[in-house]
């Protein structure tokens, strides 16, 4: 049987670097100039690449869309809205659709149904909100119904098979991921969803330290 092991982000990227290195010079200037920047401290990082933080707003992730708002009538029991963050960083309006851990699951459940160890206070009107980001080796998930497992909507990875229970704090109820995946933490404000602070654990492609650095760079903001 294939044993998946998540690979610590921090390693998985200075392994890119050394390949990258080792490449063609020709692709190599572009390609590794990108690699490096993802491994810049927090104040050097693109705005797109932030954490989400207290006052984002959720914009559709549907291009369609244009970056707007996600309505309260899209977001139903039974149904599911991809969305990003949107908020001012350094006094501008970006939508941080930058990384993969950006993208977001809004989930609505009947309140009664959501359960520890979701965070309830982080949740409103039994809208609650996820990384779309998959724990293990960082596939996007999509939510769909899960019989097997008696869920009717559960956050499924296409890659390998990770299987998380939106109810009950994505709690991991199937295959190889080591850990649920991130809550955000939101409210309903003046008909729109919008984050209270950046994510409850911590979400994936990133490092304690660079999560910790990132998140006290928010505080001072
Ligand atoms: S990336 Fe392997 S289960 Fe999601």
């Amino acid at each position: 049987m294939t044993k998946y092991v998540r690979q610590d982000p921090e390693l998985t990227r200075r392994k890119f670097i050394t390949a990258a290195m080792g490449t063609t010079v020709g692709v190599g200037a572009v390609s590794l100039l990108t690699i490096v920047g993802a491994v810049k401290p927090a104040d050097t990082l693109t705005p797109e690449k932030r954490l989400p933080s207290k006052g984002d707003v959720l914009v559709y992730a549907d291009p369609a869309k244009n970056g707007a708002p996600v309505a309260l009538a899209d977001i139903k029991e039974g149904q599911v809205v991809y969305a990003f963050p949107k908020g001012k960083v350094n006094g501008t309006d970006v939508v941080k659709n930058g990384v993969t851990r950006n993208q977001l699951i809004i989930a609505k459940f009947p309140p009664s149904q959501l359960k520890a160890p979701t965070n309830l206070a982080a949740t409103d009107q039994g809208i609650v909100v996820y990384s779309r980001q998959c724990m293990h080796l960082g596939c996007a998930v999509e939510v769909k119904p899960y019989p097997s497992k008696g869920l009717q909507e559960a956050a499924v990875c296409p890659c390998h098979g990770g299987v998380y229970d939106l109810t009950q704090g994505a709690k991991v109820v199937d295959g190889p991921p080591p850990a649920p995946i991130a809550q955000l933490p939101i409210k309903v404000v003046g008909g729109q969803v919008v984050a209270q602070d950046t994510f409850l654990s911590l979400p994936y492609d990133i490092t304690e330290s660079e999560f910790a650095t990132q998140k006290k760079e928010l505080e001072k903001a």
